[in-house]
Formats: C-alpha cells, structure tokens, sequence
C-alpha cells in the first residue's frame, strides 16, 4: 500500500521564533495516530531547529532545495552532507519557483536528484505544466518530458525514496485549484508513465502528491480521488489550523 503524505512546503517564510511557534502549533493538533506521513519543509536556517522540535513526534522534516555537488567553492549554497548531518533526510526537488525564478533545468535537477539519492535521502520531486501548455493541449507532453529528463535516469531500487508531487504551476499560489477530476486524469498518467517506464510495482507504490491552492475546503474532495495519494502544501502551510485540517482530510 503506498503512502497517503501531506507536506508543507513554508517556501521562504517563518523566521526562528515563527517557526518554533508553528511547530509548537502542529505537534499539539496533528492526531498522533493520523493516517498521514505529515512533512514540513521550513527554510534552512531553521531546519537544524525544526529537527530537534520535532524529535520525539511523528513530523518529519524536509528541505526545501539541496546543491548537487559535495562541496566546493559555491557561496551561499548548501550540501546533501550539511542536511543530513542536522538530520534532514528529505529534499523538494524541481520545485517550479525554483525552476522559473532561479533557472533551474530537468538536467540540474537530475543531477541534483542523483546526488539526494546518493545521500541516502528521499526526494520530493516536483513537476508540472503552465497554463500556456494546457491551453494548447501540451500538458500531457510537458509532464511527460519533466519525469524523463529530470527523473528517469534513476535506478529501479531508488524508487523507494521517491514522492512525486505534481504541481500544475497555474495553480500555485493562485488560489485556483486543478478540479478534482483534473488532478486526477493527470496523476493516473503520470501512474502510467512509470509504469511504463519502470513496471507495475514501482507505479502502484510511489505516492503522488497533488500541490496548488490545496486548502481546507478543496482538500478532502482531491485526496478522494484513487491516484492522488496527498499534498503538498504551500499558503495553507502557514497557518496551524488549516495545514491540521488538511491533514485531517487525508
Ligand atoms: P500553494 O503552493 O499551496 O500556495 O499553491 C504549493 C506549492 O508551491 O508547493
């Protein structure tokens, strides 16, 4: 049975004190017996921090972007070592701010994947079409190439540590949501591509998040649907009730 998952992706918000005031928040209100893997991805500086908060919870904590080499002279940038070493061992891959505001390409990310995965990390790898490609009935393709290039050169044991997270970018941060239907017609391709590519057992275990304007009131209607197997939260993240509530919906 795969894994139903509700992430939180904090994006660049929460400074320290917000931070431990949010996970304070979540620890008291997530169910501890929830049926859902819960994740939350704060920003880095905090990461250490949210590690320790969350030690004896069943939170898991992710970062939101890792660089793909080992070290080096690369200012500002940080290491899947330096994560794993305060404890994180999930990273947000292809994230689509990463990929339109800081140039971030299938090949990038593949390398960047390849080097979480060497790290023994799972990766929360993220993919999805503008509007412009769905206007034009492209959508289909885009997914399609954004898993080949950026994902299917891994090998069929690294599935393990995969999530997908399909995140049509028209509907993140817009308030306008896939439809349910939407969500689903487009995770039972993305189920069949690998399927296709990597066999039945690999497809019907790996979780397919959907992510874009999930909220309380839209959440329980998209997790219904078969392929979608959770979220990834970005707005609706912030605030303690409403990431608990979409939990809940799980
Ligand atoms: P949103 O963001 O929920 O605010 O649309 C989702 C995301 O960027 O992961």
């Amino acid at each position: 049975m795969r894994k139903k998952i509700v992430a939180g992706n904090w994006k660049m918000h929460k400074n320290a004190e917000q931070t431990e005031d949010l996970l304070n928040d979540l620890i008291a209100k997530i169910p501890t017996d929830t049926a859902a893997t819960v994740i939350v991805a704060p920003t880095f500086i905090n990461l250490a921090s949210a590690v320790e908060h969350l030690q004896f919870t069943n939170i898991e904590v992710a970062a939101q972007n890792v660089h793909q080499a080992e070290s080096g002279a690369f200012t500002g940038e940080i290491s899947a070592d330096m994560l794993k070493s305060v404890g994180v061992d999930i990273v947000i891959l292809g994230h689509s701010e990463r990929r339109a505001i800081f140039n971030e390409t299938d090949a990038l990310i593949a390398n960047k994947v390849g080097t979480a995965l060497e790290h023994d990390m799972t990766v929360i790898f993220c993919f999805g079409e503008e509007l412009k490609d769905r206007q034009s009935k492209n959508h289909f393709n885009i997914v399609e190439n954004q898993l080949r290039d950026g994902l299917f050169q891994i090998e069929a044991k690294d599935w393990e540590k995969v999530i997908l997270a399909y995140e049509p970018v028209w509907a993140i941060g817009t308030g306008e949501t896939a439809s349910p239907e939407q969500a689903q017609e487009m995770h039972e391709f993305i189920r069949e591509t690998v399927r296709k590519n990597y066999g039945n057992d690999i497809a019907e275990n790996v979780s397919i998040l959907y992510g874009g304007s999930v909220k309380p009131e839209n959440a329980k209607e998209i997790f219904s649907k078969p392929d979608v197997d959770g979220g990834l939260i970005g707005g609706a993240a912030l605030k303690a009730d409403d990431f608990v509530a979409i939990v809940n919906a799980i």
